[in-house]
């Protein structure tokens, strides 16, 4: 039997779910066995993957910087495929994703990946949440099953092809060091699922204001602070947020590669 697994790194939830949909249209279209390897964690991205060849890789990722994030790039590239038919998923932030699709395919097809199917979905922005606000929606989800449904008929006809994504080799340069940490207020109440959640295991569990250095800036404890007590007051990421709030709140759509 086939082996479906889902594999997504994804701090604020996004790339998951669209992970989740691509694989949901596949599973749909027959009998699979199905997989979920969460990246997110750092456990799971220590540890080394072997794909067959009648193995389908989905794979979610958030956008940073208009690349893959830093943190998943060796993880990406050790994966290890057998002319692995894997379908990918960029999220990002109503901006735009840039090379990170292409770099995605490439880091993909040096461990043995045939990406044949892909696209480039919304999700909410890490920083604000009136840009991409509400993303991904039910349209998207069911974009994301219409790119899976239309990656298993490539696959059971045979069609291996790799698909052409959009991006420019060499990629965009990498983003520049930001060595900020979110701020916390009085309301926190030490609660620790900031601790447990992030990423990078880098906040302290006995004093959640502690922050350890290795932090990616990806928002994930900000955004599931069930006080809203972690926020962001480092100038250049509030210029961010600004700029996004003022030019990128139009919403765009996905792009599907097939
Ligand atoms: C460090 C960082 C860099 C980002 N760079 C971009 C970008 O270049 N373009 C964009 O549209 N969104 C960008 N985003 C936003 C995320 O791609 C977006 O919020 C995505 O939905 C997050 O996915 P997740 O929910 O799976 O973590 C960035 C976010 C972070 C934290």
């Amino acid at each position: 039997m086939k082996t479906i697994t889902t594999m997504y790194f994804s701090p604020t939830g996004a790339s998951r779910k669209i992970a989740n949909g691509i694989a949901g249209g596949i599973a749909g279209t027959g009998t699979f066995e199905q997989k979920t390897i969460d990246l997110t964690k750092p456990q799971a991205r220590e540890k080394t993957y072997e794909f067959r060849s009648n193995d389908i890789l989905v794979i979610g990722y958030p956008v940073y910087g208009g690349r893959v994030p830093a943190v998943l790039q060796n993880v990406l590239c050790g994966l290890k495929g057998t002319a692995t038919p894997a379908v990918l998923a960029a999220v990002y932030g109503n901006r735009d994703y840039e090379d990170a699709l292409l770099e995605g395919q490439d880091l993909l097809a040096e461990g043995g990946f045939t990406v044949l199917a892909a696209g480039a979905f919304i999700g909410e922005h890490s920083y604000s949440a009136k840009v991409g606000a509400g993303r991904p929606d039910a349209e998207d989800l069911q974009a994301a099953e219409g790119l899976g449904i239309k990656a298993a008929e490539k696959i059971s006809a045979g069609d291996y092809l790799e698909v052409a994504v959009k991006g420019n080799r060499p990629y965009k340069d990498p983003m520049p060091d930001m060595p900020f940490t979110p701020k916390i207020t009085e309301t926190c109440t030490g609660c620790g699922l900031c601790a447990e959640n992030c990423p990078m295991q880098v906040i302290s569990r006995e004093n959640p204001t502690q922050i350890n250095t290795g932090c990616i800036l990806c928002s994930a404890c900000v955004k599931l602070c069930p006080q809203q007590a972690k926020y962001w007051d480092a100038e250049p990421i509030l210029k961010i947020k600004q700029m996004l709030e003022t030019k990128f709140v139009e919403r765009k759509e996905p792009e599907i590669f097939i």
